[in-house]
């Protein structure tokens, strides 16, 4: 039987930090707040497009694995913050990196996109469709946040991370997944202004609205995520107390607790970066696990659970049995270009770039068209 086992990782963090006390500078919020109801403490904001960070990222892993871009037969790009929607921003990381044999597609699953591209470039290599895959997790949701609204700007940053998964005859990679979609509660989690639907309607495209109800998504993500681990446990025929390190999509520290609980696993089990980089929606998960890695939490031949959910809301729970090797082959020198500014005056930037959607007429006759989908 063929495996795809993740052989290369890397991630690229923009280097301007946007803190609690930042948002507080022009937000009814203050850090008290969001590390109570979050644990978060600080998020990234890029000076560079997604497609940069990404390249960053995929250098890295590429290295790690010790693999050419020209060996590379698929790159999978996981977002919803896409730069562009044509062409494809997974053809535009290909050309960036030479990989000319490549086939290339972007994911969007919104916050699980890297997890739905790790379970499709499994299934690929797999099947004999593929033998080197590029796996990447990022986002630039900076650019299209309504910085206006407390209860989403708060929670969000940016960053990238990428995985090279390459075929072996060893059980190793994903030995276990599980994935699920509540579309019911698909308008739980929305921005408006970003999509077809506004383009060419006199709403100036990326100008967003977010329509969000936390409390629904936080109990959700709980009880999805939660079951999604009992069952690729049981699947795989292992217990929790099996489990080396978990690595949750980290949206909220409360709720990471909650599933942890819920999958009967300690909080010492679990690896966190919530802190830090807060929801970097598909970055959030690869990032971490590379940080996971980076610290030796993850053992060769150790399993690795990573549960995650997203706006969908999409879910997925995969149990990875990691091969021998836990450090890289190589290290690339691939590196962002300085950034000359603060998080909080590219923030300030975005915000005195946009005119408020509700603004504009034709965007009120959108929220009206939308609400009777
Ligand atoms: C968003 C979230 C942190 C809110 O936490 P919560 O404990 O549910 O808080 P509530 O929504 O009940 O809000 C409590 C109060 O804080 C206020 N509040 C919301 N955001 C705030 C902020 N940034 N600063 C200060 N107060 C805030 C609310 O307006 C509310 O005030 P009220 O009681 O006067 O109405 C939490 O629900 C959550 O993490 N949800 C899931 C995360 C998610 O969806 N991520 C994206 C998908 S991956």
């Amino acid at each position: 039987m063929t495996y795809a086992a993740l052989t290369g990782w890397g991630k690229c963090l923009p280097p301007a930090v946007l803190t609690n006390q930042d948002l507080a500078t022009f937000l009814p919020t203050d850090d008290d707040w969001i590390v109570q109801r979050t644990g978060m403490k600080e998020r990234r904001i890029s000076h560079v497009a997604g497609l940069e960070l990404s390249t960053v990222a995929a250098k890295r892993a590429l290295a790690c694995a010790g693999l050419d871009a020209s060996e590379l037969d698929f790159i999978i790009y996981g977002s919803c913050s896409f730069d562009e929607h044509v062409p494809n921003t997974a053809s535009g990381l290909q050309a960036k990196l030479g990989a000319h044999k490549a086939a290339a597609m972007d994911v969007n699953t919104a916050c699980t996109s890297f997890l739905y591209g790790m379970s499709t470039a499994t299934a690929f290599i797999q099947s004999g469709v593929a033998k080197n895959v590029l796996v990447i997790g990022v986002e630039h949701i900076s650019k299209f946040m309504d910085w206006s609204n407390r209860n989403v700007a708060v929670l969000f940053g940016d960053g990238a991370a990428a995985a090279v998964f390459q075929a072996t005859d060893k059980p190793e990679g994903v030995i276990a997944q599980k994935l699920q979609c509540y579309a019911d509660a698909r308008q739980t989690l929305r921005v408006r202004g970003k999509g077809a639907l506004y383009s060419n309607t006199g709403v100036w495209y990326g100008d967003t609205r977010w329509d969000f109800d936390g409390q629904e998504i936080f109990k959700k993500a709980v009880t999805g995520m939660g079951d999604a681990c009992v069952d690729v446990l049981k699947q795989a025929g292992v217990t929790i107390d099996d489990i080396d390190v978990i690595v949750p999509h980290q949206a909220n520290l409360r709720i990471i607790e909650a599933v942890a609980k819920r999958a009967g696993a300690s909080m010492d089990k679990v690896f966190l970066t919530v802190h830090k980089y807060g929801n970097m929606s598909a970055a959030t998960a690869p990032v971490a696990l590379v940080e996971a890695l980076e610290a030796g939490r993850v053992k060769p031949g150790g399993l690795v659970l990573i549960p995650a959910f997203g706006a969908g809301l999409t879910l997925s729970a995969h149990l990875i049995r990691w091969g021998d090797r836990v450090t890289p082959i190589a290290t690339s020198d691939a590196e962002l270009p300085p950034c000359e500014k603060t998080g909080l005056q590219m923030v300030q930037e975005l915000m005195a770039t946009k005119t408020p959607y509700e603004r504009s007429e034709r965007g009120l006759m959108d929220v009206k068209f939308i609400e009777a989908l």
